[in-house]
């Protein structure tokens, strides 16, 4: 019986991985969309969204209206008014209340209607447009998409005495979010992909042997250096990586070495935002020295081709790795090579080694958990991340 086993095991092809639940999977409804949805998301830049406007997003395959009311609160509501249906984004700004260009229905910021032009006084009570909590943080707004109350938010850095908080702007990418955040848990990539400019080479030298945790609010990992350095990068979950980078390119080494939040959120299964924020450490002079030479960068990114061009030269073969200079140079490079994985990596025919410990630490949290919301079963509560726990670059 036992020589039977064996023989048919060798006549099988080799197994491909299978995870049995969609990890890729963003919809409402699905597992993975379940899962995402348990945490605070942000969704636009601050700065894109003046006060008294209105503007349309898509976060996890869904369609929302985002608007600033006169206070200057940011509000996340339903795509659709529930009249017939017009889009709320053009609606017009009346206070902190928004305004159907249909039919002149009337919304406040609890998603209540409080006018209907046309109709019996007293209707408008019986009408309530879809509301999720909305904040502001870091210059970015945030939404909740779950069910019930928020979670608490996670402890992302105030501007403070020790230094300065930087917004980058959003850039779509036309990709899964969760290839992502696996890229952000490969720190071997950084020694190939970002060698070209050599915006990294200090941290290229020797490649880390990678090992993580899992911890109440995601993932702890540790990328080991020969001289017995570790560097720790913190994962929270669902999407957002915490890691200490070196100084920044065309900076001359003003601002040292930030510590960069990166989210990766869904638009879709198959396009996602990279929301990137920095703290950087710097006071007084110094802090002047650098808002001036990121002026001057900003300056240049402005003038400089498309990121998303770049790529797509260096996709269909009309420009060579090596020779791309950009001012976001490393943006071209993690697109070229995490998008270039396809809209959806194909996890089941990779061929996984070592350096991929991350990567692996984390699916298996997010088969288990995916797992559990199929199965309708209790699934793990994620706790706020602790203030104290911060990356560090080498210990
Ligand atoms: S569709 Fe919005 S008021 Fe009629
Ligand atoms: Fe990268």
């Amino acid at each position: 019986m036992a020589l039977i086993d064996h023989e048919r095991r060798v006549a099988q092809p080799a197994p491909t991985r299978r995870y049995y639940v969609d990890l890729a999977a963003t919809k409402p409804g699905t597992p993975g969309g379940k899962f995402l949805r348990q945490f605070w998301m942000p969704v636009f830049d601050g700065d894109a969204l003046p006060v008294g406007q209105a503007k349309p997003i898509r976060i996890m395959g869904e369609n929302f209206a985002i608007y600033r009311g006169q206070s200057g609160a940011p509000q996340v509501i339903a795509y659709r008014c529930p009249h017939r249906g017009a889009q709320m984004h053009l609606g017009w700004i009346e206070g902190d209340e928004i305004r159907c260009v249909y039919h002149g229905w009337k919304y406040d910021g609890t998603g209540q209607c409080t006018e209907m032009p046309a109709e019996e006084p007293g209707y408008e009570k019986k009408v309530r447009i879809a509301t999720y909590p909305t904040r502001e943080h870091m210059g970015l707004i945030f939404a909740y998409f779950g069910k019930g109350e928020p979670p608490s938010f996670p402890p992302f850095p105030e501007p403070d005495a020790e230094g300065v908080i930087e917004l980058r702007p959003a850039i779509n990418v036309p990709c899964n979010y969760l290839q992502c955040f696996e890229n952000s848990m490969d720190e071997v990539h950084v020694a190939f992909t970002h060698a070209p400019g050599g915006s990294h080479s200090k941290i290229a030298q020797d490649l880390p042997i990678i090992s993580a945790d899992e911890t109440d609010w995601g993932m702890i990992r540790y990328g080991r250096r020969k001289d017995g350095q570790v560097r720790h990068t913190l994962h929270y979950a669902p999407n957002i990586v915490r890691v200490v980078v070196p100084p920044l390119a065309g900076m001359d080494g003003v601002g040292g070495w930030p510590e960069i939040f990166l989210c990766f959120v869904p638009v879709d299964d198959e396009n996602c935002i990279w929301f990137a924020t920095s703290k950087v450490y710097v006071t007084g002079k110094e802090a002047d020295a650098y808002w001036a030479k990121r002026a001057e960068f900003q300056k240049k990114a402005a003038q400089a081709p498309k990121v998303k061009d770049v790529v797509d030269d260096l996709w269909a073969g009309k420009l060579v790795y090596d020779d791309v200079r950009h001012p976001l140079l490393a943006r071209v490079q993690d697109i070229a090579v995490q998008a270039g994985q396809g809209r959806i990596a194909d996890r089941e025919n990779e061929f996984l080694g070592r350096s991929d410990a991350g990567i692996v630490a984390w699916r298996r949290i997010l088969a288990r958990e995916l797992r559990l919301f199929a199965e309708g079963r209790p699934t793990k509560k994620w706790k706020t991340p602790p203030a104290d726990v911060v990356p560090v670059m080498g210990a």
